[in-house]
């Protein structure tokens, strides 16, 4: 189950799945959007299911979790991908532009692990990945919203490691730093190259070799590896810089 893979890293991580042989569930606010992501990964219909649910709505969750469950008997990994961010500077975020940022990047989270639990202890084990940011260990200026709640979604991911160890579930999460999508900010030209003068690499990641690193990850079997986020950044471990205009920049940015 891959939360949010309709477009961007989602869709490459589940076309990864596909490729390595895995049943794959495919995910989308829009079940149409879903559906035309099922048709483009080319796959045996019987191995990818595509499935419609707003991750902020706990029946919906829940509802995601019956209709898997009932396709193919079991959940074994679990990649809460979903996210979303509007940039803007703190001082002018409304509380509900925040709330629907914490909403998404995190409850969604906590709802999506409360709801999928029962089913990995029934199976006494499961694999859930959180992808997170390297948003939440450095100021993030113009997202301050959306960098407290990928911090928060790494201290659930650690906190529910150890919760759920003696289950058999494992809960781990990557950080990643910037990635080329269809949809990213980094395809405009001048925010690209400000960002890979600031990668070791020179250069930043792409979905399909994050997606590697995440199913990699997954695919650790030891329970003694669980409660970690891992940061896969290609040795980025700078300031971020802010992506607002000059004249937007908030202090420090
Ligand atoms: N791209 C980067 O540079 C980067 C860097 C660091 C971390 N990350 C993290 O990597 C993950 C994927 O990022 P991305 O760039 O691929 O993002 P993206 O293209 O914006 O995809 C996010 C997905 O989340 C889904 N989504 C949003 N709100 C939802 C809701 N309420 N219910 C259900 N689904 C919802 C969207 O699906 P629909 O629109 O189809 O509903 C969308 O496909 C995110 O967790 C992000 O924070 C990305």
């Amino acid at each position: 189950m891959i939360t949010g893979s309709a477009s961007g890293i989602g869709l490459e991580l589940a076309r990864l799945a596909c490729h390595r042989g895995m049943r794959v569930v495919v995910t989308s606010r829009s079940t149409d959007k879903a559906a035309a992501a099922v048709a483009s990964l080319g796959a045996d219909t019987g191995s990818v299911l595509g499935l419609g649910a707003d991750l902020r709505r706990e029946e919906e969750v829940e509802s995601l979790v019956e209709q898997v469950v009932q396709r193919f008997g079991r959940i074994d990994l679990w990649v809460n991908n979903a996210a979303g961010l509007f940039f803007a500077p703190a001082q002018d975020i409304t509380p509900n532009g925040w709330r629907a940022i914490v909403d998404v990047n995190l409850n969604a989270v906590f709802l999506c692990c409360r709801a999928v639990f029962p089913v990995m202890q029934r199976q006494s084990s499961g694999c859930i990945v959180n992808i997170s940011s390297i948003a939440a260990y450095r100021p993030h200026p113009g997202a301050v919203h959306y960098a407290a709640a990928k911090a928060a979604v790494n201290s659930l991911t650690q906190t529910l490691g150890v919760e759920w160890a003696p289950y058999g579930i494992r809960v781990n999460g990557v950080a990643l730093g910037p990635v080329l999508t269809a949809a990213s900010r980094f395809n405009d030209p001048d925010i690209r190259a400000a960002m890979e003068a600031e990668q070791p690499t020179g250069r930043i990641a792409t979905a399909d070799e994050v997606a590697d690193i995440v199913l990699s990850l997954a695919a650790i079997e030891s329970t003694y590896f669980t409660g970690e986020t891992v940061q896969v950044d290609g040795g980025y471990r700078s300031v971020l810089r802010s992506p607002l205009p000059a004249h937007q920049q908030t202090a420090g940015g």
